[in-house]
């Protein structure tokens, strides 16, 4: 089963869609079976970057069963290593306002993709599809700009993503998740203690369901030369959410990205020895090695959850 990754952020424009397309084809060009899927609903523009102005079909034929299986809306690259894209859809009123079923339906079926890696683009914000989106991930990659306003917003994101993470934990017809269902929460800390108080036990439960959420953190436009508080977001986001944010990297502000926009070429190919490049070259390198710990290992053949260092 291929091992999906997805990308979210607090603010739109953080550059995670520039990011997941570079990723996706560094982690082609190292052998593996890539497919980007679109999943910035109304926001859909992976295509663009590559130069696909007119995809055949694209994610909207399967949401509205034109098409019966995922792999027909699936556009392969020939000329970038086969990595294989499912473009987005525009926003219909149909996938605006995809029910559960729909949703678990197109979830389910990127799961049945035969290729090694699945690179999901979620639109930003907190909407309901952009968390489930996300949460979808068995690697998460957030991103943030590095002004303090963009990392006030990246800090509620993440405390949202969390609260979502938490109240799935909960089957949707036991006690606490009715309980939890009928009230909106501003803090993390507010939902563990009414999920303890209607249930004892629950708070671990719910402790239990982030023992495995390591979003990686991507700093990206870093004018700043690292010099973000990273220690300060971090120990912040720990204390919190009680969950740890592993940085995978910094991109530096490159005008190299511009150039490849305009070329409709992502920039690793265009231009890679650019500082970008460089940096997602090295992203690309770590988040190798933390693929290899889900797959399936010789003696055991069932994927393995380790915390990724
Ligand atoms: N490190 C960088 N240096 C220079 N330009 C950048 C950098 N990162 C991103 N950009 C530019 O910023 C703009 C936004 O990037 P992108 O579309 O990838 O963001 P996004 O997070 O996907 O936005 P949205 O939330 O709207 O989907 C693009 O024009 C992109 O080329
Ligand atoms: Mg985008």
């Amino acid at each position: 089963m291929a091992v999906t990754i997805s990308i979210g952020s607090g603010k739109g424009g953080a550059g995670k869609t520039m990011i997941l397309c570079n990723l996706a084809l560094l982690l082609a060009k190292k052998g593996k079976k890539v497919c980007l899927v679109d999943l910035d609903i109304g926001g859909a523009d992976v295509h663009l970057l590559f130069g696909l102005f007119n995809p055949k079909h694209s994610l909207a034929d399967f949401l509205t069963r034109k098409v019966t299986s995922i792999q027909d809306v699936i556009h392969t690259f020939y000329s970038l290593n086969g990595l294989q894209l499912i473009p987005g859809s525009g926003s219909t009123l149909q996938t605006a306002n995809m029910s559960f079923q729909e949703k678990q339906r197109l979830l389910r079926s990127l799961k049945t993709l035969d290729v090694d890696v699945v690179l999901i683009d979620v639109g930003a914000g907190t909407s309901y599809h952009s968390l489930d989106f996300f949460m979808f991930g068995d690697i998460q990659l957030c991103v943030t700009l590095p002004e303090p306003t963009a990392i006030m917003d990246f800090y509620s994101f993440l405390q949202l993503s969390t609260i979502r993470k938490v109240l799935g934990s909960f089957l949707s017809s036991s006690e606490v998740s009715t309980t939890l269902k009928k009230r909106s929460f501003a803090s993390l800390h507010e939902v563990l203690e009414l999920a303890e108080a209607t249930q004892t036990g629950a708070r671990s439960r719910a402790q239990q369901a982030l023992r495995y959420f390591h979003p990686l953190l991507i700093i990206n436009r870093d004018i700043y030369n690292g010099q973000v508080n990273k220690t300060k977001l971090k120990q912040m986001v720990a204390k919190y959410l009680g969950i740890e944010i592993p940085p995978l990297g910094n991109i530096p502000e490159d005008k190299a990205i511009g150039d490849a926009l305009k070329a409709y070429i992502p920039v690793c190919e265009l231009s890679p020895d650019a500082p970008a490049s460089v940096a997602m070259s090295q992203m690309a390198d770590k988040l190798e090695k933390i693929i290899s710990l889900f797959e399936p290992t010789v003696e055991t053949s069932s994927p393995k959850q380790t915390k990724p260092s």
